[in-house]
């Protein structure tokens, strides 16, 4: 919740709303630049478990690497910042896939794209709302529940983001992982991520890995470290305490009204009629 007004907070850039943790120079300058073949991406729509998949992509790499704040977050000195970090970079963002810097997609760049089901992430992104200064306040849910139906939250539609990346689902170069699918085999995602990162970690590397990726591990390690306010991986926020919630499938029961889910249903049926990738979606166990 802020003091400040939905008009000095959120600004859009390309019609989509940024907070103004995302500078519209920043926002204009992204095209052009740097990248690195050898820098790793790790995209996400708002709220989709970004911050469980940096913990596991972090713990897997034994060499030095640098998880950089995302692009799209600071001011148009990002830029030159990320440029000086001389490790391999694992970079997050939330920018659709029509705003990534070409550079990325020229140099075939490897990018993990985690999607979450719409309506926890909606709920999860609700309680982000309330608990986050950045962000404009919400009174209630269902006003929310329209905004994020209407794409008028940070980040733009999940429908246009989920789409957006979807249409280069046989990209080699980009893996697609779903949060439910970690929570439902974290060891079996863990595998398939270093797989494709081209990574050697053996089986109890593996088991250690995940014990300390779970939810109440992170949550802990969060609330014992100071956080760093120049280090987030969330474009939204740079206090890591708002990030660790609930952590579960499921949650949108505790909110969604059956008025709500067959609205909601309708919507993802018409803007989804397309996608393959939305029949994979879980949305409980
Ligand atoms: P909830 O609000 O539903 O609890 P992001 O990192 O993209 O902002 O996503 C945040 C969501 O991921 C929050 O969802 C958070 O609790 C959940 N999350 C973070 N770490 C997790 C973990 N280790 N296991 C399961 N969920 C996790």
């Amino acid at each position: 919740m802020s003091n400040l007004s939905e008009a000095e907070l959120i600004h859009k850039f390309k019609g989509i709303p940024f907070t103004i943790q995302s500078s519209p120079e920043l926002l204009k300058s992204l095209d052009t630049f740097d990248a690195r073949e050898d820098d790793v991406l790790l995209v996400s729509y708002p709220k989709s478990g970004t911050h469980w998949l940096a913990g596991v992509i972090t713990k897997l790499y034994n060499a030095q690497i640098t998880l950089t704040s995302p692009i799209e977050y600071g001011d148009v000195s990002r830029l030159e910042e990320l440029n000086k970090v001389s490790s391999k970079r694992i970079i997050p963002t939330h920018l659709d896939y029509n705003m990534l810097p070409p550079n990325f997609k020229n140099k075939k760049c490897k990018m993990i794209y985690i999607s979450r089901n719409p309506k926890d992430t909606a709920v999860s992104m609700f309680h982000y709302y309330r608990d986050n200064p950045n962000l404009p306040t919400i009174d209630t849910w269902p006003s929310f529940f329209d905004l994020f139906l209407k794409g008028e939250v940070v980040c733009g539609s999940w429908f246009d983001h989920f789409l957006s990346w979807e249409e280069h689902a046989n990209d080699k170069n980009i893996l697609f992982l779903f949060y439910e699918d970690m929570k439902k085999d974290l060891p079996k995602i863990v595998k398939e991520i270093s797989l494709f990162l081209g990574l050697n970690v053996d089986e109890n590397d593996i088991q250690d890995i995940c014990k300390k990726s779970s939810f109440s591990e992170m949550k802990s390690d969060t609330e014992n470290v100071n956080s760093d306010p120049s280090h987030t991986v969330c474009a939204l926020t740079s206090n890591r305490k708002l990030i660790f919630r609930k952590g579960t499938v499921g949650d949108w029961k505790n909110h969604f009204t059956p008025k709500q889910n067959r609205r909601f249903e309708e919507i993802f049926n018409e803007k989804m009629k397309l996608s393959e990738m939305a029949k994979s979606l879980t949305y409980e166990f």
